[in-house]
């Protein structure tokens, strides 16, 4: 017999976002333990998944079915069903039994029905549901409280070939090396908190994610990530195919930072050696990894989701407009960022403005763009006597 399910009728609360409107029981605080989860401040996220997935429905050119595999109230599954063209099936999974009645009673409310509109609703583990439906969804959501790393292995085993991928990790103190045990227990790596940790934590999941698929000769390109507020998000479409796989795990390696001038190395291959001493200073190194070395923002990708801001009603357009800005200027930049802060109090002097050090980098020949990571920072290709030279040149007060 289902047990029965209670909630207080009286103490309901409404949201809208996008075109949908949800309501679920009122709680204090937003957590793990509220009776339905819902998080205001993900609306971004939800926003930007519907751009991701509309311009990558728009790239397959064919109706796509979509899985929300930790649903909470509905209200992800809902919107894609609502407000992304041409979807055909979605199915929206949550363990807890009082979210799928809310998942039921939100479709209803936004006239989408359960099984003429071909959205379903079930209640399974999420490993468990996603190796029962394999091979079934275009598109696999994972938006789970915390770290993704449980699932992963599942979502590698059942995702077809030429699917889009959306992962959440909410677990940032672990993936930016706040705490470095838990990370190498879920992710097998190793953290370092640097002032580029939140970009290592993107590229130490994507990694773990690249390398967990690689067993099923499946590989990932990615189109998107991003480090906002307190969780990290990567769209990427799964590829099939054991000679691109093999190749696609040269991007698989390793960060060694420099605490003493702030230079950093790459070591690309899993296997490879790090360096162990730092090449400008004689310093001993520390060392990141493994983790995903390759492209994290795709340039055409970004460019349509930007196209189609215009056309889809969203609550957060300026902050998506901003945050993808960002993301496109740091499509083909080499991987971590230079915090001129840190540098500038490494040197003992205070910070110049960061326009005027990326003016100096570009007026001889380098790169310098600023990053969604972090706002004192800069993205280049210069080596880190250039970026030293200029922020010494320019310091406030010379
Ligand atoms: C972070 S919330 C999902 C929020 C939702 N995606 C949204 O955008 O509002 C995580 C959800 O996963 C469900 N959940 C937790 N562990 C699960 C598991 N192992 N299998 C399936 N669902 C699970 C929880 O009940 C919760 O509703």
């Amino acid at each position: 017999m289902s047990e029965k399910i209670t909630y207080d009728k009286e103490n309901l609360k409404t949201v809208k976002e996008g075109l949908t409107e949800i309501e679920f029981p009122e709680f204090d605080k937003v957590s793990s333990d509220a009776p339905v989860f819902y998080n205001p401040k993900m609306e971004l996220n939800r926003d930007i998944s519907i751009l991701a997935i509309q311009t990558f429905q728009k790239e397959l050119s064919q109706t796509i079915n979509v899985a929300d595999v930790f649903g909470g109230s509905g209200i992800r599954g809902i919107r894609y069903k609502k407000e992304i063209d041409n979807i055909g099936n979605v199915a929206v999974n949550d363990i807890n039994p009082l979210a799928n009645e809310f998942t039921k009673i939100n479709a209803l409310h936004n006239n989408v029905e359960i099984k003429e509109d071909n959205f379903e609703i079930f209640s399974h583990e999420a490993n468990n549901f996603l190796r029962m439906t394999r091979g079934e969804f275009d598109v696999v959501d994972i938006d789970p409280f915390g770290t993704p790393s449980f699932f992963v292995d599942s979502v590698a085993a059942s995702i077809k070939r030429n699917s889009l991928l959306c992962l959440t990790a909410t677990d940032t103190s672990a993936l930016c090396g706040t705490y470095k045990a838990p990370c190498i227990r879920k992710y097998n790596a190793k953290p370092y908190k640097s002032e580029y940790c939140h970009e290592n934590g993107i590229r130490i999941l994507a990694g773990f994610t690249a390398l967990t698929f690689a067993k099923y000769k499946k590989y990932i390109d990615i189109k998107l990530s991003h480090s906002t507020e307190h969780y990290m998000r990567i769209y990427m479409e799964i590829k099939k195919g054991s000679k691109a796989t093999d190749e696609s795990l040269e991007n698989i390696g390793y960060i060694s930072h420099c605490k003493n001038c702030l230079n950093r190395e790459f070591s690309y291959g899993l296997g490879s050696s790090t360096i162990d001493r730092c090449p400008v200073c004689g310093e001993k190194m520390v060392h990141a990894g493994p983790m995903w070395l390759g492209k994290i923002e795709d340039k055409d990708f970004i460019r349509e989701m930007l196209g189609l801001l215009d056309v889809k009603e969203l609550n957060t357009k300026d902050e998506i407009k901003s945050l993808l800005e960002k993301c496109l200027n740091e499509a083909e930049c080499n991987p971590s960022s230079y915090d001129i802060h840190e540098i500038s109090r490494c040197l003992k002097i205070s910070a110049p403005k960061i326009d005027k050090v990326m003016d100096d980098l570009n007026k001889k020949n380098y790169y310098a763009k600023r990053t969604h990571f972090s706002p004192t920072s800069i993205k280049t290709d210069a080596p880190i006597e250039e970026i030293r030279n200029s922020v010494k040149k320019l310091s406030i007060g010379k």
